[in-house]
């Protein structure tokens, strides 16, 4: 792997935010960082799963123990993949020809060699734990930083909704797409609490701050603030999926790469409901999820092909939020240019994002100090603004419709 380096920095390239395998600028920019990487509940104990990220195939394993554990993809032998293997104790055993490896990689068994050579092999591993329901890695090399934390997600009385997903595009359109709330009356104009675009559109501004950048999206009466954290995350108030609650919610996401074409979308909102109203609220959200009647990337592609139409699908039966956002960031292009962009000045969220960014790559190239993004709740101001007000006027609306999603 080659790492470019550059005394003076060159111009930057829409890929070089956009491509995040090993070595290339983001990559490498994006392995400085802890990530969320799959769903804690998806990984039982004793079981191994095979994962990309990033552009790079990994093998995520839980011990019997309830610990993760993520190492290289292949078997340093022969190269079987190792998550078809048995996980044994802490440790992960080859299915090929039953090498066995502990959780530091160190090679501990080699049943048919009759001089084992374990001393000489080991298996690359990756520091990662489970926190907020998701397991986090740290990719990169060395030491990792701290892992951040989000106390109010923590320790608050509700529980914690995940609903994640994958997008068929690179993660920069949807990071474009994080505080930009232009889109959100046009996209998602018909959804329970949405405005409509044509009625008011907010004004939006951003500016830099600790973590990464504060977003205003200034309506006639309120303003919506939002906070972006650097590199890929957003800290916002959302409003409810369960129309029952009712309640805004705290919402953090991540955008995750898988490759280049593809990424995930991690999302985990904490909802002030306890006792029976938690049990009722986690049951109602079962019932939404196993009405869905197909992934949702499935259906928006079908959009896409022009083959069924936006408008007509049940949101009782899919994933509307997510399907909206996927059909106008995957049709933007899976790899869109930037060079072909026109951006006005409902776009500063996306063009602050990417001079930040942007900055801190030329400093990577140059071998120059980067900023130190640090997250301090207190200073960071969140609200809903407007969509508070509109989904209580459409309250009425609503419960005479009984929308299920
Ligand atoms: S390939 Fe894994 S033990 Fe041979
Ligand atoms: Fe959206």
């Amino acid at each position: 792997m080659t790492v470019e380096k550059s005394a003076t920095p060159r111009r930057l390239t829409p890929k070089d935010f956009q491509r995040t395998g090993p070595g290339t600028l983001a990559g490498r920019y994006m392995r400085m960082f802890w990530h969320p990487i799959f769903h804690s509940v998806d990984l039982k104990p004793g079981k191994a799963k095979p994962i990309k990220i990033m552009n790079v195939e990994y093998t995520l394993y839980r011990g019997e123990d309830g610990e993760p554990h993520l190492t290289q993809f292949r078997c340093p032998h022969r190269g079987a993949q190792l998550s078809v293997g048995w996980v044994e104790g802490d440790s992960i055993r080859c299915r090929y020809h039953g090498w066995k490896f502990g959780s530091s990689g160190a090679c501990v068994a080699q049943p048919a060699e009759p001089k084992p050579f374990l001393e000489q092999i080991k298996l690359t591993t990756y520091p990662c734990r489970d926190y907020l329901g998701f397991v986090f890695a740290y990719l990169g090399e060395g030491e990792p930083p701290e892992m951040p934390r989000y106390p109010d997600f923590e320790n608050f009385d509700g529980v914690l909704d995940h609903d994640s997903c994958v997008r068929g595009c690179n993660y920069y359109n949807d990071m474009d797409n994080g505080g930009d709330h232009a889109h959100s009356g046009f996209a998602h104009r018909n959804n329970p609490g949405s405005f409509d675009g044509f009625a008011e559109c907010p004004a939006i501004d951003a500016e830099e701050s600790d973590w990464g950048m504060t977003i205003y999206s200034r309506f006639t009466n309120d303003t919506r603030i939002s906070q972006f954290g650097m590199p890929n995350i957003m800290h916002f108030k959302g409003q409810p999926s369960d129309h029952e609650v009712a309640i805004f919610r705290e919402l953090l996401s991540w955008w995750v790469p898988i490759d280049d074409e593809s990424h995930m979308l991690f999302l985990v909102a904490r909802v002030e409901v306890t006792g029976d109203k938690a049990r009722e609220y986690m049951e109602r959200r079962e019932r939404r999820l196993a009405a869905r009647v197909a992934p949702g990337m499935e259906i928006a592609l079908r959009v896409l092909r022009g083959e069924i139409e936006l408008d007509e699908l049940d949101p009782s039966t899919c994933d509307l939020l997510h399907i909206q956002d996927h059909v106008v960031q995957v049709g933007q292009g899976v790899l869109p240019d930037y060079d072909a962009e026109n951006l006005g000045h409902s776009d500063r969220a996306l063009i602050l994002r990417r001079r930040i960014w942007g900055r801190e790559l030329k400093a990577l190239l140059t071998g120059t100090p980067m900023k130190h993004w640090h997250y301090a709740r207190e200073k960071l101001k969140i609200s809903r603004g407007a969509m508070e007000r509109v989904y209580e006027e459409q309250r009425e609306l609503r419960i005479d419709k009984k929308p299920s999603s």
